[in-house]
């Protein structure tokens, strides 16, 4: 690598994305892709999974240990707690769509043993990542994107995001002319690491029959 790739304005997914296609054709591009450092260490890109014709986009942050060894968004424990959650409020799993913000898994290793301990991407990473999530919301095309967490929240709403305050209403999606709304809540990572588990977990079930609420209204 040159020094040149280094600089920070040097990561960006762009050139890695094909320039038509479908979900397919863009999910085996971003197995390619190199748009910055993380793919090095990490064991594949791990893209967004869902029909073309889902109603909601939940978005996280990364994927986690598992995840990045199975191929596949939200397959770990907090995949299994948002599919929960999910059911409880009325959320269709088979009509959405999951992904991430960051497409390959950030960790370091711990100082004794082989574990992988997550390590959240930085606004570099987020930003480079992207156009991915911006190609699969122009084809997948919701009604609803749901942000789980900060990390979502930064890539698609900006860096003043705040999930305490933004979470749990509709909100119109910025910089789109189509009838799109965007949804905060925590992050089900979040809730697996809270004092008050019942209480943070409460807490997503309600902002996510907002969601329910929703796609009911406009079905
Ligand atoms: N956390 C995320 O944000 N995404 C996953 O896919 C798994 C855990
Ligand atoms: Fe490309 Fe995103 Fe992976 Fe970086 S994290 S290499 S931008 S897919």
């Amino acid at each position: 690598m040159s020094r040149s790739d280094d600089r920070p304005s040097a990561f960006d997914a762009t050139p890695f994305l094909p320039r038509d296609g479908g979900l397919e054709a863009y999910r085996r591009a971003a197995a390619g892709c190199h748009g910055c450092p993380l793919y090095e260490n990490a064991t594949q890109t791990v893209f967004g999974k869902g029909e073309v014709s889902a109603r909601v986009v939940l978005v996280g942050e990364q994927p986690g240990d598992q995840e990045d060894r199975a191929g596949e968004p939200f397959v770990g424990p907090a995949g299994r707690l948002l599919d929960k959650a999910l059911a409880e409020a009325g959320v269709d799993r088979d009509t959405a769509y999951v992904t991430n913000a960051v497409k390959h898994f950030k960790f370091t290793v711990a100082a004794r043993g082989k574990r992988r301990i997550h390590k959240a991407p930085g606004l570099r990473e987020i930003s480079a990542c992207r156009p991915w999530l911006r190609a699969e919301l122009d084809l997948v095309r919701p009604e609803v994107v749901v942000v789980l967490g900060a990390t979502a929240g930064k890539a698609l709403l900006g860096g003043s995001f705040r999930v305490t305050k933004d979470r749990g209403t509709l909100l119109p999606m910025p910089g789109t002319d189509e009838e799109q709304y965007v949804v905060a809540t925590v992050h089900p990572s979040a809730i697996l690491r809270a004092d008050d588990r019942e209480a943070a977990y409460a807490g997503l079930v309600s902002d996510l029959k907002v969601v329910a609420r929703a796609l009911n209204g406009n079905a």
